[in-house]
């Protein structure tokens, strides 16, 4: 037997047992002749200790060790002279009989501790040993646990968990596939799922009528912090529903999760913003509604006065931070920095200080008195002691560069505390956005989503202005999920289909096994996915999805440990009749 408890499981109630105990070294040390042994494994640390003199034999093998060698001990459980009480296991230590090394280790490339000396890079291409660590393990077992409740919980409302395929055609979500060459039907292709949003309809149609999936998707897109090429959805699928009972159910399942998981009680509904509000108001769909700081246009009141950043603007608006008119110059200087970063792009920025004595000092201070500067002040509800920030140009540019602003500021106020969680529906998003390149429409969600009832005449007169039946989930200003109720209709359908551009044969092509089980009797039917990577990087407090994945990619799609993706042989290329352009291929 290779152990008898675990490294995090003897206590002082233990003393006198016989035990043995198998794991990884962490550390040794020698101290006035005795030999400390830290031994660890997934559940914690226990101290081993013998005695150098009079146990030469066991001296000798621990000479021996080093970092990460597994080793198995036999001793018995004592009470410690010195405690540790920052440990659960620190009352107690082993002494030992038996040392028995398993196996050797060579020198780890950093250190296996909570704050490692390890480099992000390093890290992942030794992600084995970072998985050893600490934080890393708790993300995991986290994740693990809000797997469980996540099934627990739809199981209970009669969800069934169904596996749909992997090796599919294309999926309407918009990024671009992963692609997989068929050696069977040489020069065809199977497309590897952006998500299984065809499936889960397709299995309304078959009449069970609550699906769900933890699942994996996958999207040839660029990548942040909080996207990855391959992630895991909680995919859900309801039939006879309409959005109030979808928002419902995962309000539901959201509200279950913090409270079981991070015993935070969410009280009330959670609010509902228009995508429209959403924009004008925080120049983002997702909003962080931890704070205020919302959007007040100023447009109207600010033009003809001779400055020409304000008179040429479409948009002028700005947000008032609070108790910031003590920004000194060189605050104000890192700020118009900020905003004028080219992935954020504003021209600079114009700031009204509303001094404590009740006086205004602006940047724009030739062009507008004081009274004007007042006037500005009070339409923003600013108060002595505070700072109004303005920025002007193009409409939707201006107002996603004042969105990067007031996240800012949210983060120099301390306004973003990772313990406060402002959960958001945001609902109405338009069906369709234009798109100037290639003068067409193209689904806002995916084309399967419903408009909105009342908007559906509009689809003829201006598409543009449609509504869809469709929601996202927002917390802390991530999109969580997002879901719609879908058409079920095969007419509505094709005409959304020709909206879009498509032709009745490229329809037909991609999506007519989807139009003809609507001829079968489709019942109304809506669902929602979970980012459940998001989901557990939010309970987990890291900013990045990686932190809660065993194995992620790095920001250039790569897994620098199995070293993918990476050519492959001739002869494989050969047996799916594909040759490579030789400048592309390193063979
Ligand atoms: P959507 O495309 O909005 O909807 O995706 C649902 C949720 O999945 C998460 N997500 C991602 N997480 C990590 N990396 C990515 N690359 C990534 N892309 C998306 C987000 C997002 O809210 N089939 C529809 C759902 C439906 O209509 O029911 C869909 O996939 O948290």
């Amino acid at each position: 037997m290779y152990r008898t408890h675990t490294c995090g499981e003897l206590r002082i109630s233990d003393v006198n047992k016989q035990v043995t105990l198998s794991g990884w070294v962490q550390r040794v040390r020698n101290l006035g002749g005795m030999t400390f042994i830290d031994l660890r494994d997934r559940y914690g640390i226990t101290q081993l200790v013998l005695n150098t003199e009079t146990q030469p034999d066991l001296s000798r093998t621990a000479r021996e060790l080093g970092r990460e060698f597994v080793i198995q001990v036999v001793g018995s459980v004592a009470e410690r002279s010195s405690k540790n009480s920052k440990i659960p296991t620190g009352d107690v230590e082993i002494i030992l009989d038996k040392l028995n090394i398993l196996n050797k280790s060579a020198v780890p490339p950093f250190t296996i501790e909570d704050d490692t000396d390890g480099g992000d890079e390093l890290r992942m291409k030794y992600r084995y040993l970072d998985l050893r660590r600490n934080p890393v393990r708790r993300n995991l077992e986290l994740r693990h646990q809000m797997g469980i409740v996540i099934r627990n919980y739809l199981n209970e409302k009669g969800f069934l968990d169904i596996e749909t395929p992997v090796l599919i055609k294309s999926t309407p979500e918009g990024a671009r596939d992963f692609v997989v060459p068929s050696r069977v039907h040489a020069g065809q292709f199977y497309a590897l799922p952006q998500s299984p949003q065809v499936f889960k309809q397709l299995l309304m149609v078959a009449g069970y009528d609550r699906y769900f999936q933890i699942v994996k998707c996958f999207r040839d897109e660029d990548l942040r912090a909080d996207r990855q090429p391959e992630f895991t959805q909680i995919d859900c699928e309801m039939a006879f529903v309409e959005q109030e009972n979808i928002l419902n159910t995962f309000e539901g399942l959201t509200k279950h999760m913090f409270k079981t998981i991070r015993g935070v009680e969410i009280e009330g509904d959670f609010p509902r913003m228009s995508y429209a509000d959403a924009m004008e108001l925080y120049g983002s769909d997702k909003p962080d509604i931890r704070f205020g700081m919302k959007f007040i246009e100023l447009t109207d009141a600010v033009k003809g006065k001779g400055f020409k950043v304000f008179d040429d603007a479409e948009y002028v608006g700005g947000i008032c931070a609070e108790g910031c008119a003590a920004y000194s110059r060189k605050d104000i200087d890192a700020l118009t920095d900020f905003v004028k970063r080219p992935q954020i792009g504003a021209q600079g920025l114009i700031y009204v200080k509303y001094n404590t004595d009740g006086t205004l000092k602006s940047s724009v201070d030739k062009f507008f008195d004081e009274a004007e500067l007042k006037r500005w002040a009070e339409r923003m509800g600013a108060k002595e002691g505070d700072m109004l920030l303005i920025l002007a140009g193009v409409k939707t540019k201006t107002q996603n560069a004042l969105c990067e602003l007031r996240l800012e500021m949210g983060n120099r106020l301390g306004l973003r505390d990772k313990n406060v969680f402002a959960p958001l529906w945001v609902v109405d998003f338009p069906l369709l956005e234009w798109d100037a390149d290639t003068k067409r429409f193209y689904a806002m969600h995916h084309p399967f989503t419903s408009p909105l009832k009342a908007d559906v005449a509009l689809l003829d007169s201006d598409p543009g202005k449609v509504r869809a039946n469709a929601y996202d989930l927002v917390i802390n200003g991530v999109e969580l999920g997002g879901g719609s109720i879908r058409i079920h209709d095969d007419v509505l359908q094709r005409r959304m289909f020709e909206v879009l551009g498509f032709t009745d044969e490229e329809a037909q092509a991609q999506f007519g096994f989807l139009m003809n089980a609507f001829r079968y009797g489709a019942p109304p039917h809506g669902g929602i996915a979970f980012g459940f990577d998001r989901l557990v990087s939010l309970f987990a407090g890291v900013d990045s999805i990686r932190d809660v994945i065993a194995f992620p990619k790095n920001n250039a799609a790569r897994d620098v440990m199995i070293d993918s993706p990476s050519p492959i042989h001739l002869n494989q290329l050969e047996e799916l009749s594909i040759r490579l352009d030789v400048k592309n291929n390193p063979q």
